[in-house]
């Protein structure tokens, strides 16, 4: 399986963040730009007018992270700053298929993530849908926070389920991924690593994106 690394750009320097997302370019597909409301989770980030400049700048697939509450509101808004992938939490959308439906339509994939407290039950109705599984090891609001263990079971269990059900489907991991606890990670069944804190506040950010993808 090939592995993925979405660095999240929350943890770059934000006051240089074009030379931030030009130093990771050329190792990634994708970017994540997580997005926080003081809501849904205890902190605010960036909103709609980051996503645009940075779509300006780069053609990479923009994995946008909506840790916000009545997404439904925004992810147009979202989509048409230039998102590629748009992430609604299963804990806050409350019609899942309109979403779903609402997201396609906009010609954009659809991403759901689960808390760690949330089971992987709360979606398995919807996974023949949709296009990538979050599963967060960390309590969302914050880069930096340490692992979860208990996300590695979960992710061994939606891999089982994808295979039996012969899916198409990503599998993302968010928070807390270092170059310890990568190699579990992927051996768990996921497909693409978010890794914030562990990339932009490396030295040098290319090269901790390639130790991450020489882990096996
Ligand atoms: C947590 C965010 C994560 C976070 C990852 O709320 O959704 O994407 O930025 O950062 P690290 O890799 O530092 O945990
Ligand atoms: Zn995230």
């Amino acid at each position: 399986m090939k592995i993925k690394i979405s660095p999240s750009i929350l943890s770059a320097d934000f006051s240089k963040l074009g030379e931030e997302i030009k130093k990771v370019e050329p190792l990634v597909e994708m970017l994540h730009i997580d997005v926080m409301d003081g809501h849904f989770v205890p902190n605010i980030s960036i909103g709609v007018p980051v996503v645009k400049s940075v779509r300006k700048i780069t053609s990479k697939i923009l994995d946008t992270h909506l840790m916000i509450q009545h997404p439904e509101n925004y992810v147009e808004t979202f989509a048409n700053a230039g998102s590629d992938i748009l992430t609604v939490h299963a804990e806050v959308v409350k019609n899942f298929d309109e979403i779903i439906e609402k997201i396609k339509s906009l010609g954009k994939k659809v991403g759901f993530a689960v808390n760690p407290a949330t089971p992987l039950e709360k979606i398995e109705g919807i996974l023949e849908k949709i296009d990538m599984v979050v599963i967060m090891s960390v309590d969302p609001g914050f880069g930096g926070q340490s692992f979860l263990e208990d996300a590695l079971p979960k992710v061994t269990e939606l891999r089982k389920i994808i295979n039996a059900k012969k899916l198409n489907l990503d599998i993302e991991v968010d928070g807390g991924i270092n170059l310890e606890n990568a190699k579990r990670v992927v051996d768990a069944g996921a497909n693409i690593l978010v890794s914030g804190s562990t990339v932009f506040h490396s030295e040098d950010h290319a090269e901790t994106i390639k130790k991450l993808l020489s882990i096996k």
